[in-house]
């Protein structure tokens, strides 16, 4: 293995907050240790144009509180063909790019992952979504600070679902994973929550309302993941108005959810995995995604990122009936 000269960063796919933080980090540990750093612009489409800025100690400056991400990203439909894999690879050797650094969910490391097979390089994936939906890490850079500000507007939701007594379906992300809507749902004391990994069995929604009504409770919030039912909240608060005949409303949060400054434990996953990037890189390492694992800096092949299923703990779905009696 030739020691690594130049390096290369993207963001790419759903931002998330803390992948500023995760660009600083890189950018300054690489710097440190005498490596030429680039930032490619909005994801893998930057390589495929060669849409890129030179980046030193004081491009990353001010950023660690910022939401979003300085480099922008995408959803690249060209890189999903081999032929745009093949013209990002020939770039990145174009540009002497011995390293390259991808910030991204699950899809951006599958990208990765093809890329290698045509590319020669070494490639590093930082787990950064607010989904948490990506295997071979704990948590995901960003997902702490999108459960506080759905969290946020669940409390405020609650002061006027029990002003009316009322039935609400806060709609959060996570098209294909549940965790947000199971953080929310319990460290905002919901009464229900919905998740695409848990079939959604209507007939005991309803009855789990009707009976939480007959114990007195007033307000009852329902925390709808986003892929969990057809139509979302909308259609699931029509459904269950028309079932129950409470009044049901439907709120949903979207991509507010995405945006904000970083919270500290985003911005600490973000550093830490950032740092220990560059340092694996130095080691020689590729094909893999640096991740936190009981609370350890840990790599794992990327293939782990889409193939394991991470599981909720069992616990959970224990306890969550006794909290919401
Ligand atoms: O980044 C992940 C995510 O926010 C998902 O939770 C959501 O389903 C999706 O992205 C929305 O994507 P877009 O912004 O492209 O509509």
């Amino acid at each position: 293995m030739s020691t690594p000269h130049k390096v290369a960063i993207i963001t790419s796919g759903g931002d998330s907050p803390g992948m500023n933080g995760a660009i600083r980090a890189i950018v300054r540990t690489a710097i440190y240790h005498g490596l030429e750093v680039i930032g490619f612009k909005y994801g893998y489409q930057g390589i495929l144009d060669a849409n890129y800025v030179e980046m030193n100690a004081r491009s990353v400056s001010g950023i660690l509180q910022r939401g979003g991400t300085i480099l922008g990203t995408s959803r690249c439909k060209a890189f999903l063909q081999e032929s745009g894999r093949k013209q990002a690879a020939a770039n990145l050797d174009e540009l002497g790019i011995d390293v390259l650094f991808v910030i991204g969910g699950n899809g951006s490391m599958r990208g990765a992952h093809e890329l290698l097979k045509v590319w020669d390089g070494q490639v590093i994936g930082l787990p950064g979504t607010i989904d948490n939906d990506c295997g071979g890490t704990d948590f995901t850079i960003g997902y702490f600070t999108a459960l506080d500000t759905a969290l946020e507007s669940i409390d405020k939701i609650r002061d006027t679902a029990e002003a009316f007594d009322r039935v609400f379906l806060v709609e959060v992300m996570g098209r294909k994973a549940g965790d947000i809507a199971l953080g929310v749902g319990i460290t905002g004391g919901a009464e229900e929550m919905l998740l695409p990994e848990r079939p959604c069995d209507l007939d005991q929604v309803v009855e789990r309302m009707v009976l939480s009504k007959e114990r007195g409770k007033g307000s009852y919030i329902i925390v709808v993941a986003e892929g969990a039912y057809d139509g979302g909240a909308p259609r699931l608060a029509e459904e269950l108005e028309k079932r129950t005949g409470y009044a049901c409303r439907p709120v949903v949060l979207g991509h507010i959810q995405r945006g904000g400054s970083p919270v500290a434990m985003d911005r600490w996953f973000a550093t830490r995995m950032g740092a220990f990037a560059v340092k694996a890189a130095l080691q020689g390492a590729n094909g893999v995604m640096v991740g936190i694992e009981k609370n350890e800096l840990v790599t794992n092949p990327l293939e782990k990122t889409w193939q394991e299923n991470k599981s909720f703990d069992p616990f959970i779905f224990e306890i969550q009936p006794m909290l919401s009696i």
